[in-house]
């Protein structure tokens, strides 16, 4: 397909002996939200962090725009245009927002080998950035993270993904222990992804949040993949969690429901 834009082929994965991922295989297409369900336990962290690097799979394979790539750590990822947001992103508190943003790729001026960082600029990019993804708030730059609220302090892992224009942005769990504005905060942020040509993967506890901003839902249930082409449009939340908790083994299945 010409629109593809992550493919994973055949992924397994065990931690022992239990078997975090079975023969699973997920494709993200060029601006597409797909949103991952599946109960506790289903295998949707562990898929997510063998694309984004965190992990590695006993076997299977990655494609990005076509080519198979080999993702070992979460530089590789990033090379690879893929940013992840964790419930609990990876952001140093004791930094400040701006530092934060930058992390790892921080602008530098002057002769390279002073290796000064340039602090003015890294400061006006994050006032920019804090601005598109809705902090109204007038908040420094400078302020360190362990000052911001869970919301922002998401806002803030955001913004560094729309800065360094990633291709697929992957969410895990992003809007546990946010409130109901910083959630709706978040879930703005991926329903307008796709118009700024991201693609995303949404794992969401709630499915009302799933429902409301993704293209496509594919399902894991027990490290296999049991759903991949539902769409929110022509299905119910019912039907969905009765593919999650295995009722019914597809939407298109009315007879057991
Ligand atoms: N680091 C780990 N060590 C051992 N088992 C793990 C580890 N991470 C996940 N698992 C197991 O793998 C399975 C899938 O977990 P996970 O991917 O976190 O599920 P989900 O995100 O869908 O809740 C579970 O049985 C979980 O206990
Ligand atoms: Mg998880």
């Amino acid at each position: 397909m010409t629109d593809e834009l992550v493919r994973m082929e055949h992924i397994n994965k065990f931690f022992g002996r239990v078997q975090a991922l079975n023969d699973v295989s997920l494709t993200v297409r060029k601006n597409e939200i797909v949103g991952l369900l599946g109960d506790n336990g289903a295998g949707k962290s562990t898929l997510i962090k063998i694309l984004s690097g965190a992990l590695t799979a006993d076997s299977g394979e990655i494609y990005i725009h076509g080519k198979k790539v080999d993702i070992r750590n979460t530089t590789d990822a990033i090379g690879h245009g893929i940013e992840t947001i964790y419930q609990d992103s990876a952001l140093v508190t004791q930094l400040s927002i701006a530092r934060n943003l930058f992390l790892g790729r921080e602008p530098l001026k002057g002769p390279p080998f002073l290796n000064r960082m340039d602090q003015a600029m890294m400061n006006d990019v994050a006032r920019r950035l804090l601005k598109q993804v809705g902090i109204t708030k007038d908040i420094p730059p400078t302020t360190p993270i362990s000052a911001l609220s869970g919301g922002e302090r998401q806002a803030v892992a955001i913004a560094r993904a729309m800065h360094f224009e990633s291709d697929l942005i992957i969410l895990d769990e992003p809007t546990n222990n946010l409130g109901v504005e910083e959630t709706q905060g978040v879930l703005r942020f991926v329903r307008n992804a796709r118009d700024s040509g991201h693609s995303c993967i949404f794992i969401a506890h709630n499915i009302y949040h799933v429902f409301q901003v993704v293209d496509r839902i594919v399902v894991l249930r027990r490290g296999k993949k049991v759903a991949d082409d539902i769409d929110p449009k022509q299905t119910t939340i019912e039907q969905v969690e009765h593919v999650i908790t295995g009722m019914i083994t597809s939407v298109n299945d009315h007879t057991t429901a």
